[in-house]
């Protein structure tokens, strides 16, 4: 039986505290989840109650049909290995979805999306579709989808892995043990903010306008959300802003700092968005959680994965109030090598391994396949984006076959173990 998505800030104090990079993945997915007791590690011969989950699969587009279906593979082994049922349901968005339907989100994706337990994206877009009317991209499609299932906490944690460190276009010294959580505003601000359009000017030019608005309880929401999550890891929170400048900045501002007292144990910090650029390269070792808006989230968080070296090895995790979650890699849909076996399919694997957590409260199996990808890059396995000397160059299907390897080999020594 499906259980409902789990309450929003129960989710958010999933998020755990890696005090360094090299256990992120495995230390936050060591820690028990509060909802059911620590369970010994099970296996086929180990029958318990099936469990059974609807996923939405939106493959999108470029690599996004590659990498998704990587991903389910393993969502799918680690999940029966847990005794989890997962039921699939594949539907189109962006541009597969134009190319379909006429439409970047049909009404059949968003309804498949709603009445499933969790959503799995790979990505949307493409050069094909780049000259459509706003409408008509593919770019609209997700916005639709995102305000439709109402996620507006997106996490997008970024972690230089030990393994990974020379990936990084940083030095050594400062890319190291870098751990870094954004907490982005995702269904407000001036993506949805009106008025926006085209008009002319008194000069008789033509302009293009939006809207850069956020009211209280939005503000409020995300920052609660954002607390929580700081106060599970470092206990450290960076609000990011342009409070200098901007009328809705001010209001994020004013907002989130009273309710800085509500969490007396997070130590709270306020930074411009410019500055916030800067320091994430000089020194991104002072940040643990960010807190911002939807465009400057959308902004830093590209930035701060690229400290990582690879943002094909980013994850993320959207999120509302209730209903199902949103879940999917930050790297776009890469066009110029779709469908030639060059992805990096780790940050939609790990973007499942996130579904499980947040989205379905399934711990142990996130814990498995986290714990597969980092056996799979300790055994040095690296698609072309985090290559490095002395590693082994292998394509998408290759990596997500190594990926699974090392999820079943969890199995045999567990079985072996009882
Ligand atoms: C992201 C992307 C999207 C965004 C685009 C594709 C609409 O850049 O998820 O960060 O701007 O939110
Ligand atoms: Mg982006």
């Amino acid at each position: 039986m499906a259980k409902g998505p789990r309450p929003l800030q129960e989710m958010a104090a999933l998020q755990a505290n890696p005090r360094t990079s090299s256990t992120l993945i495995s230390e936050s997915a060591r820690r028990p989840s509060p909802r059911r007791p620590p369970v010994r590690v099970r296996c086929s011969a180990t029958p318990s109650p099936p469990r059974s989950y609807r996923i939405t699969l939106l493959p999108g587009d470029g690599i996004g049909p590659e990498v998704v279906s990587v991903a389910k593979d393993v969502l799918y082994l680690a999940g029966s290995l847990e005794g989890i049922e997962f039921r699939f349901r594949e539907v189109p968005v962006g541009g597969a979805a134009l190319d379909a339907t006429g439409v970047p989100l049909p009404e059949e994706t968003l309804t498949t999306a709603k009445e499933s337990d969790a959503v799995l994206l790979g990505a949307i877009g493409g050069y094909k579709w780049d000259a459509n009317e706003k409408h008509l991209k593919p770019e609209t499609g997700l916005l639709q989808l995102r305000a439709g299932l109402g996620v507006f906490a997106n996490l997008r944690p970024a972690t230089v892995l030990p393994q990974l460190v020379d990936a990084s276009t940083l030095k050594k010294e400062v890319a190291e043990g870098v751990d870094i959580m954004v907490v982005r505003e995702l269904t407000g601000g001036i993506y949805f903010g009106k008025p926006r359009g085209f008009g002319s000017n008194d000069k008789g030019e033509d302009i293009g306008f939006n809207t850069e608005i956020y009211s209280v309880p939005e503000i409020d929401r995300i920052a609660r959300v954002a607390f929580e999550v700081a106060r599970k890891r470092r206990g450290k929170l960076c609000s990011v802003d342009k409070a200098n400048v901007l009328e809705a900045s001010m209001l994020w501002r004013k907002t989130v700092t009273a309710l800085a007292s509500e969490f007396s144990d997070v130590e709270i910090s306020h930074m411009y968005v410019d500055n916030a650029a800067m320091q994430l390269i000089r020194n991104p070792k002072q940040f643990d959680t960010i807190v911002t808006n939807n465009i400057f989230g959308d902004i830093l968080s590209d930035e701060a994965s690229m400290l990582t070296g690879s943002i094909g090895m980013l994850p993320s995790a959207s999120i509302g109030a209730s209903g199902p979650g949103l879940f999917e890699p930050i790297h776009g849909s890469a066009p110029d090598i779709a469908g030639q076996d060059k992805a990096n399919p780790l940050a939609t694997v790990l973007s499942a391994a996130m579904l499980l957590r947040y989205g379905l409260g399934e711990e142990q199996a996130a814990k498995r396949i986290e714990d597969a990808v980092i056996n799979t890059l300790n055994k040095g396995f690296r698609t072309g984006d985090i290559f490095s000397e002395g590693t082994t160059l292998v394509g998408c299907k290759r990596m997500g076959a190594e990926v699974l390897k090392s999820v079943d080999s969890q199995a045999t020594v567990a079985a072996a173990l009882h």
